[in-house]
């Protein structure tokens, strides 16, 4: 009799339990995950049920609800405070998540949603995974005033404590107005889904309006779009809520869970010494032509698959990674396609947050070298490309990785340097038998070296004519360079992947050591 009586017992609390659970997972409740779908979004539990292996996902505080009382907020229990937050597995490895609700509190950030994320956060760091976080709100809670900002302080700080430690991915997946877009701002990767629903700027289009009397679209100011292509604040542009996820998923597969492993390996079945001769019909002989630098690429790592990261941004130069006999590389490589290939700040910025990123993460880099130099002009050196010039050559410099350089063509001046040469710390410099390595290119070498002898000429263009075709023939070859020991070998191109698979795998166990310090100060 006792039995039974405490057996019914145990089942209403567990009811109860069940009851509560079951309100908590409903987050703002049928409307709202209405309008959400109406929006052509998805909640924040149908995400992470895309995101993570089937069955995967373990919720933590889920019963946690704001302790603020203000402006009513004490009239209900929004139960998880506007974010589900949660690790589970994706493709078998443990991922941290944090994924904000707009059906709840607008997914706003108050006090104890920022404590959910920073719970995430402390457990990642402390097992050593990665934080995907979904971003979806209506920024900092208006009700729970400064203590809001404090919240985003608590996250603003764990995204930097984790910062090189454990990757971090955002997935942008609503709006994202002023302090808060920081937080992405701060992770590693931010993936943003096209269309009206998703959008992120410091300040909105009607304060823009009242202060500068400039018109402008939610979109136009901080679309996707926008920031693909114009701002570089997002690296991988998303057709829908599913496409982000799987580029997050994939961009993954790419990445060690911390920065005490190795990337991970894959058996891409790619032969290690399968030859390249394709190559040699898409690099243009007359390095006046421009090429595709993304074709050498392809026909280089393993099955052509190349994940390329901010694709749609600073196009001069290309970043992203693959993999070679089955081990991650991240490829830094010029692209003559555009600005003919030179430098500007946004390719040195693009680059250099690239190769750090690679250097935190153990992941070796391979440099393709096409570049007539850093790009010169008012427009440049007013926005200070001495100052975002200087952060490849601090990047590669700082970089312990693997360093491999392959010099395709042009590799003049100071961006010679920038792409990775052998005093600033690459482990082996190639070159292609079409390479030209000099200070400057031909043309400005010659009026500078013969400025006096031009004037004096009797047939100046004749006279300059003669010297340009006497320094090219000097210095418009990998020869010269490669006599001087400057570089380690000239190369045919269809032997360029078998080269590359072979010196990745000597350099596996590079050790390299730098002195202690708290922390460099790379030109900002
Ligand atoms: C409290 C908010 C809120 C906020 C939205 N809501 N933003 N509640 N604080 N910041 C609530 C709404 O009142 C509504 O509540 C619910 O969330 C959904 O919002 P809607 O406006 O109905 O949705 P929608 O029409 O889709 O518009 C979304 C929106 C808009 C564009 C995000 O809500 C908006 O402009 N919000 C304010 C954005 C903002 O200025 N945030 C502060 C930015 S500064 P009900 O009860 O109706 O469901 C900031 C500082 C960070 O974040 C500082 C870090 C240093």
């Amino acid at each position: 009799m006792a039995i039974t009586s405490e057996k019914s017992d145990m089942d209403k609390i567990i009811a109860q339990l069940r009851e509560i659970k079951a309100k908590a997972f409903q987050g703002g409740g049928e409307d709202k995950i209405k309008a959400q779908h109406d929006k052509g979004k998805l909640t924040a539990r149908e995400r992470l049920a895309l995101l993570f292996d089937e069955g995967s996902f373990n919720e933590i505080m889920p019963l946690a609800t704001t302790r603020a009382t203000e402006f009513g907020l004490d009239k209900n229990k929004f139960y998880g405070d506007g974010v589900v937050t949660g690790w589970g597995k994706i493709e078998g490895r443990t991922v941290f998540a944090f994924s904000q609700d707009f059906t709840e509190l607008g997914g706003t950030l108050g006090e104890t949603h920022a404590n959910k994320i920073g719970k995430v956060y402390e457990l990642a760091l402390k097992v050593g995974a990665p934080v995907i976080g979904i971003n979806d709100s209506g920024g900092a809670r208006i009700q729970e005033g400064a203590i809001a900002l404090e919240g985003y302080a608590t996250v603003f700080k764990m995204n930097t404590l984790a910062s090189g430690v454990i990757p971090q991915i955002t997935i942008m997946a609503g709006p994202a107005a002023g302090g808060a877009v920081y937080s992405p701002a701060l992770t590693d990767f931010i993936i943003m889904i096209k269309g009206d629903a998703y959008y992120m700027f410091v300040t909105g289009p009607e304060i823009t309006k009242v202060v500068l009397g400039e018109e402008v679209t939610f979109q136009d100011l901080g679309g996707a779009v926008v920031h693909a292509t114009k701002s570089g604040v997002v690296h991988f542009l998303a057709e829908n809520e599913q496409d982000a996820i799987s580029i997050a998923k994939r961009l993954l597969s790419y990445l060690p869970s911390n920065n005490m492993e190795d990337p991970p390996y894959m058996d891409t079945g790619d032969p290690s010494d399968r030859e390249t001769k394709d190559v040699e019909s898409i690099v243009p002989t007359d390095s006046a032509k421009p090429f595709d630098m993304r074709e050498v690429i392809y026909r280089i790592v393993d099955n052509g698959e190349f994940m390329e990261v901010h694709r749609h941004w600073a196009q001069n130069i290309v970043v992203g990674f693959a993999r070679v006999a089955g081990n991650v590389i991240g490829i830094v490589a010029n692209n003559s396609n555009t600005l003919g290939a030179a430098i500007d700040i946004d390719a040195a910025d693009k680059a250099a947050r690239f190769i750090r990123f690679c250097d935190a993460f153990n992941i070796p880099l391979l440099s393709l070298v096409d570049t007539p130099g850093y790009i010169p002009g008012t427009e440049q050196e007013y926005k200070g490309i001495i100052r975002h010039g200087a952060k490849m050559l601090y990047a590669f410099s700082e970089a312990t990785v693997p360093k491999i350089s392959v010099i395709i063509r042009k590799s003049y001046g100071g961006a010679h340097i920038a792409m990775s040469i052998k005093n600033l710390g690459a482990d082996l410099v190639y070159a292609w038998p079409t390479a030209e390595i000099a200070v400057t290119g031909p043309e400005g070498a010659v009026r500078i070296l013969y400025k006096r002898d031009i004037q004096n000429s009797q047939n100046p263009d004749e006279f300059l004519k003669q010297k340009i075709a006497e320094y090219k023939k000097l210095f418009a070859n990998p020869y010269w360079a490669a006599e001087k020991g400057l570089i380690d070998d000239v190369i045919e191109p269809k032997d360029t992947r078998r080269i590359i698979v072979n010196a990745l795998s000597m350099l596996k166990n590079k050790r390299e050591y730098r002195y202690p310090k708290k922390h460099g100060n790379i030109p900002l």
